[in-house]
Order: structure tokens, then C-alpha cells, then sequence
């Protein structure tokens, strides 16, 4: 007899021992309901529970385990895992919610504790408002964002609110993912010396070269396995060496740099430059780009599917998760990527082609209305491109 587990999140299973034998009869059938009322998601039996299974004589550090556990076993909307392929910010861990997988194919992000979540809700609604906006730069906006599909409230947590998100995994089935924080100044303006101070030193390096990496995910096609690189390791980086090995590691399947995939990131990130070249309405501070590949060397590519304005999006899958899709159509990049851009970062020779690729702004709980030009964030976007074209070249 085991357990019983959750049967959607698995990651927040309760960790007891299912070692029955020790515990009396009357102990293991508390203990199994105990999670079983916690599996339902239904009730939270916290207390009652828990001082029944003190009546019941159970030692102190199994009830500690069972309390904690519990503790840890958040309420998730219905029909959502938490996000497997996140690779930084607020995670799925230790009884927090970070982003969520909905069975529909979208991203839940909980809303944070104001002022953060506040703004940033309210930085999607400004931009996905349904009135008509005849603001063009606004507009462009859109499609370098993920899109908003308005805000879930969890039935079980009246507090708890999600921003509900499109997911840019979708129809991959090895996603690489990148986050890239933006700028030297990684604090706003209404910032703490000391938080200043914190956000600093947790990579000084980000004072010369405007960006840094928050965390990635890689693939090894031979292996068939993917590889988190949490702020750790992102944190050992230096102004070269980001480029080389960090970059360097994401871009690359097996040893082998994409330089499509690269290619194809310095087309979007342009399309970024550009439309910061022209708006005077908000400052992105904290904020980051998050780079998509798909690391399935034999994923098809439909460039004829309906495109974003980089053109790159691939074919829309229905099902977000498993990749299965059978139909095999000739790769053609022609059409998405300029061909004066192709000239000018390759020599004609194409070692590998990824086509689904997707470059977009995340993050916006530090977003400000200030009619200037954001150049904290255009110094580490250009020197993020420079980088990418040395990497390119290397
Ligand atoms: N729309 C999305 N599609 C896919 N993954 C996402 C999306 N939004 C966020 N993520 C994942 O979640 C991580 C954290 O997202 P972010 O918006 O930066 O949250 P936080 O405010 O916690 O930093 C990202 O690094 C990425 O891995
Ligand atoms: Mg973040």
C-alpha cells in the first residue's frame, strides 16, 4: 500500500516514508487521510487532523513531516501543474506558486504582493485593453509581450490571483529557455539603498554590459535530457564569459552552436531595439527577455503558419505538452529573416536550422510611465545584440 499522491502535481507529493509497518493500524489510517484530504484539495485538515495524529501517539518528527509537508501543498487552480520548464523568478517551491501550466496550453503567473503584481497587471491591462487604442507604438507593443488573456482567481484561495498568459513553449517539445534581465539599473526608482545595493551586487558585471542571465534550460538531442542553470551558476559569470559559456552552452545542441536559432534571436531583438528607438511611455526595469528554441532536432517547421510580426512563430500545436505532431515540412527561413541581415551575420553556411524560436519581453512588475527614452534598457539590449553577433562570428 502506498500513498496516496496527487494525481495532477506530482511535485508537491507528501514525502512520508510509506513504510507501513511502523505506524498501528489506527496511526496509518489518519496519516493516508491526512493526505488524502489534502489531495483532494478540498480542505485544509491542518489542525484538526494534526492533533488527531498526536492523540493517536504518532512521534513528534513524523507529525513535523506531515505538517510541513502539508504546509508545502499549495491549492492550485484546477487543471494547472506548476511550469516545469521555468528557469527563474518566483518558483514552484518551498509552499510558494511560481507559474503554472493550464491544461488549455496557457501560463498562469500569480500576481504578486502589491506594488509589484499591481503594476504589472495593470501594465497588461493597459496594453490588452479592448477599447481601441489608434496609440501605434502601444500596439507594436503586443507582439513583443506574451499575450493577456485577463486575470484567473483561484476558487480555493480568494486572494490568490493569476495573470493569465500566452505560453511561448507552446508546440515545443525540448524547449531551451533563456532569461535575460534587462538593464544596469535592475532597481526602481522607488527603490531602498539598500535594495540598490542588493540588486548590484548580485551581478556587478550587469553595471557594464546592461544584462544578465537570470537562469536557462538546455537540451542534448543524444542524451534525451534537459539541463537547468539556475542564478548560480548565472552569477559566475563575467563580461566574456557569459557570452561564451552562457550563451555559448544555450545556443548550442551537443556541442554544436546554432547559429540559426541565433540568428533568428538578432533578427527579434532588433524588432525590440526598434520599438524602444521610438516609444517615450514606459521604463522596464527588472524586466527580462525570455529566448525560446526548440532543442528537437527533428521538430517540423510550418513558416508558412501564421506568424508574429518577427515571423517566426511556428505552427500553433492544440496540444501544448506533448509535441506529437507528424507532419514533416520543408524548413524555409527565407521568408522571416531579411536577407540583408542573412548577409551581413553569415558566410553562407547554415550548420543547423531551429525554426521555433521565440524572443519576447516578460516581467513587468517594475514598469513606469516616463516620457523618455528608456536607455537602460537600450544599452543592455544593443550590447546583448553585439554579443550574440560575436558569439555568431566566433
Ligand atoms: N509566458 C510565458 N511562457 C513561458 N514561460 C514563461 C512565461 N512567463 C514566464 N515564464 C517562465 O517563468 C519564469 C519567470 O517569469 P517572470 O515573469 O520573470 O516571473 P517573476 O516575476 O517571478 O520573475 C521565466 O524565466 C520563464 O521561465
Ligand atoms: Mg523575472
Amino acid at each position: 500500500m502506498s500513498l496516496p499522491t496527487y494525481n495532477f502535481v506530482s511535485r508537491f507529493r507528501i514525502s512520508i516514508h510509506p513504510n507501513q509497518s511502523q505506524y498501528t493500524e489506527k496511526q496509518w489510517s489518519l496519516l493516508t487521510n491526512y493526505s488524502r484530504h489534502s489531495d483532494s484539495g478540498h480542505q485544509h485538515p491542518r489542525v484538526k487532523t494534526g492533533s488527531a495524529l498526536a492523540k493517536a501517539g504518532l512521534k513528534k518528527i513524523v507529525l513535523k513531516k506531515v505538517m510541513s509537508s502539508l504546509q508545502r501543498t499549495p491549492t492550485l487552480p484546477p487543471g494547472t501543474k506548476p511550469l516545469d520548464n521555468q528557469v527563474a523568478g518566483h518558483q514552484n517551491t518551498e509552499g510558494k506558486i511560481g507559474c503554472l501550466l493550464h491544461e488549455d496550453g496557457t501560463i498562469l503567473k500569480p500576481v504578486q504582493c502589491p506594488p509589484k503584481g499591481q503594476r504589472e497587471v495593470e501594465f497588461y491591462q493597459e496594453l490588452f485593453s479592448e477599447q481601441k487604442s489608434d496609440d501605434k507604438v502601444l500596439l507594436q507593443l503586443r507582439d513583443l509581450v506574451p499575450k493577456f488573456h485577463g486575470l484567473v482567481h483561484s476558487p480555493k484561495e480568494s486572494d490568490a490571483r493569476f495573470m493569465k498568459l500566452e505560453n511561448l513553449l507552446l508546440d515545443m517539445k525540448h524547449p531551451c529557455v533563456l532569461d535575460i534581465k534587462m538593464g544596469r539599473k535592475t532597481y526602481d526608482p522607488q527603490a531602498s539603498q539598500e535594495k540598490m545595493a542588493l540588486e548590484i551586487a548580485k551581478f556587478p558585471p550587469a553595471q557594464n554590459i546592461g544584462y544578465q542571465i537570470s537562469g536557462m534550460q538546455t537540451y542534448s538531442p543524444s542524451t534525451g535530457k534537459s539541463q537547468k542553470f539556475d542564478k548560480y551558476f548565472c552569477k559566475n559569470l563575467n563580461e566574456e564569459t557569459i557570452v561564451f559559456k552562457g550563451f555559448g552552452k544555450f545556443f548550442s545542441l551537443d556541442g554544436v552552436l546554432q547559429k540559426e536559432v541565433i540568428k533568428a534571436v538578432i533578427v527579434r531583438l532588433k524588432e525590440i531595439l526598434e520599438w524602444f528607438n521610438k516609444q517615450r511611455t514606459f521604463h522596464f526595469f527588472a524586466s527580462s527577455i525570455l529566448i525560446v528554441f526548440d532543442g528537437d532536432v527533428n521538430s517540423p517547421l510550418s513558416s508558412k503558419s501564421p506568424t508574429s510580426s518577427a515571423g517566426l512563430k511556428g505552427s500553433v500545436a492544440d496540444n501544448c505538452c506533448n509535441g506529437d505532431t507528424d507532419s514533416i515540412i520543408e524548413n524555409d527561413f527565407s521568408d522571416v529573416i531579411s536577407s540583408d541581415f542573412v548577409d551581413s551575420v553569415t558566410d553562407g553556411q547554415s550548420e543547423s536550422v531551429h525554426p521555433k524560436v521565440q524572443v519576447r519581453m516578460i516581467d513587468f512588475a517594475h514598469v513606469y510611465h516616463m516620457p523618455e527614452e528608456d536607455e537602460n534598457y537600450v544599452f543592455g539590449l544593443k550590447h546583448l545584440i553585439d554579443d550574440l553577433h560575436r558569439l555568431l562570428n566566433s
